[in-house]
């Protein structure tokens, strides 16, 4: 009974140690010398929403970010991650399109490792629920104004949805006339850019809001 019990402590042992390096050791090895790519090279792609972000909401967008240039665009990209993780929007949407259910169906090609060698997505963000959409091919498929109007009350735009609204990402602004216009925040102009940003690297993007000419045809087909 005794050398039954060492035997099956030696195998349980022998086991963990084996998964511990086909899982862990193993996969370490052949990843950690694959770049990752640096915010300042992500920020050389300024996607078109950035510059229409800075023509929209032009006061509020050179006093927080200057000018639509590439420094500008790493410190949005980076300021949305950061809240993205802050308010845990994770919690509710993935970062990753699975390759099963038709997922690229609804969200766009699935995704490919490679996707996640960069500074964004350490620690990474691919999320495990889905009370909302996956958001990993979001870019471009909304304009900024509708991010705008979702984010500071999701339902105006989706009278059903469940999305808390994030009041504290806008302020309000009063022109010379005296006319009062709530604008997004300097935290409200980063999760829009970053929400452009998530996808617009894709090879094969879906029909969205910037490119429906080229991807859907002049006739909508
Ligand atoms: C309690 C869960 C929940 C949280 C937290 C949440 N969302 Fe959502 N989100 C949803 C649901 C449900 C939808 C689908 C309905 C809708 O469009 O409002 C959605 C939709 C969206 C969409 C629209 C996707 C599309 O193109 O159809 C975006 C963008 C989005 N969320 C961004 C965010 C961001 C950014 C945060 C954090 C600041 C966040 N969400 C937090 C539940 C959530």
């Amino acid at each position: 009974m005794e050398r039954l019990q060492t035997i099956l402590l030696v195998a349980g042992l022998g086991f963990f140690l084996f998964s511990a390096l086909i899982m862990g050791v193993w996969p370490y090895t052949l990843l950690k010398d694959v770049p990752v790519a640096s915010l300042e090279e992500l920020a050389k792609d300024i996607h078109p929403s950035f510059n229409d972000l800075s023509q929209r909401y032009p006061e509020v967008f050179s006093e927080y970010y200057g000018q639509p240039n590439e420094a500008a665009y790493a410190k949005a990209l980076e300021r949305g991650r950061d809240i993205y993780i802050a308010e845990a929007c994770w919690h509710c949407h993935s970062q990753q399109i699975r390759p099963v259910s038709n997922e690229s169906l609804r969200f766009g090609p699935v995704s490919r490792a490679g996707e996640y060698q960069n500074v964004l997505q350490l620690p990474q963000l691919l999320g495990t629920r889905r009370v909302g959409p996956d958001l990993s091919r979001e870019s471009g498929k909304r304009s900024n104004d509708w991010h705008a109007a979702h984010l500071y009350e999701p339902t105006w735009v989706v009278p059903v949805s469940v999305m808390p609204s994030y009041k504290w990402f806008f302020e309000t602004r009063v022109n010379d006339e005296g006319d009062a216009r709530i604008v997004p925040n300097e935290d409200g102009l980063a999760v829009i850019a970053y929400l452009q940003w998530l996808g617009s690297w894709s090879e094969i993007p879906p029909a969205t809001f910037y490119n429906a000419g080229q991807v859907i045809g002049e006739g909508g087909k």
